[in-house]
């Protein structure tokens, strides 16, 4: 069994604690679809009480650390080196429509870079975990590692296909059309923090996206890293935090991807 650190196993009780609430209130999200107005009000409360849950647990563990949060944004810590990045549930509009495949987010930033990340899927039961130079786990010890293919035409790939009032759709259909004639298959899952655990997992070759947000893909980031893949952004540079797109694959196939969908 792969050994946990103090800092990891903080980050876990906090994502624990806070599932359990996101459960019940799936229920419910559940039973309201049948409602004419849906459960919209009630998921962007779920969200908030997620976020301020964690937040409360984060801050009885370590009191000087700062946050970037998706709901409530920048809080500065005493403490400027560490900075939590929470989404409280990432594929929101999945949770929404009672689609099972979303998320829990959490990462810790140390001195810039992503230094330890947890995704969980509660649904699932999921547990993603990794820290920076240690490697990165599912539940309690699968180690994770992302795929060896190295042919496009094998490769299984994730992205956002975005709705109404999201993105540039003549942008997005023109990259589809690429990929699509080159690999064995896209998918549009609906949470990017989960597209990234299941590249670490190897279950997705390469996952890639143009307007992303870091609370999103912090914690993602790391595991992949960890489990051996490259994660930049569409210009080829490593500070995908800073950036609003992102490129995660296997090492085999990262520049091929890149020379398909990178901004040049
Ligand atoms: C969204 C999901 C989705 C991605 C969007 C994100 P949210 O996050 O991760 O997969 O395509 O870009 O905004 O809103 O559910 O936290």
């Amino acid at each position: 069994m792969s050994v946990r650190s103090p800092l990891m196993t903080v980050m876990i009780n906090a994502v624990q604690k806070t599932a359990k609430t996101l459960i019940r209130d799936f229920g419910e999200v559940e039973n309201l679809q049948v409602s004419r107005k849906g459960p919209s009000d009630f998921v962007t409360n779920a969200d908030l009480a997620a976020e301020k849950m964690l937040r409360a647990e984060l801050l009885k563990a370590r009191p000087a650390y700062g946050f970037l949060m998706e709901e409530s944004g920048v809080v500065e810590g005493e403490d400027s080196s560490n900075r939590w990045i929470i989404d409280p549930i990432d594929g929101t509009t999945n949770f929404l429509h009672g689609l099972p495949q979303w998320c829990i987010s959490l990462a810790l930033e140390r001195d810039g870079d992503v230094h330890a990340g947890v995704i969980y899927d509660p649904i699932k039961d999921e547990l993603f975990w990794g820290e920076r130079g240690a490697g990165a786990f599912l539940n309690n010890n699968r180690r994770l590692r992302v795929t060896s293919r190295n042919r496009l035409d094998d490769c299984l790939v994730a992205t956002d296909v975005p709705g109404l009032g999201r993105g540039n759709h003549a942008g997005l259909l023109a990259d589809l059309q690429k990929v699509m004639g080159q690999v064995a298959g896209i998918r549009r899952l609906g949470s990017a923090a989960l597209d990234l655990a299941y590249v670490a997992a190897g279950r997705l070759d390469a996952y890639y996206e143009r307007e992303i947000k870091p609370w999103d893909i912090a914690a993602g980031v790391l595991l992949v890293r960890e489990a051996g893949g490259f994660v930049t952004d569409l210009q080829g540079g490593k500070k995908v935090l800073g950036s609003t797109n992102i490129l995660a694959a296997n090492q085999a196939i990262h520049g091929a991807m890149l020379a398909l969908v990178g901004t040049r």
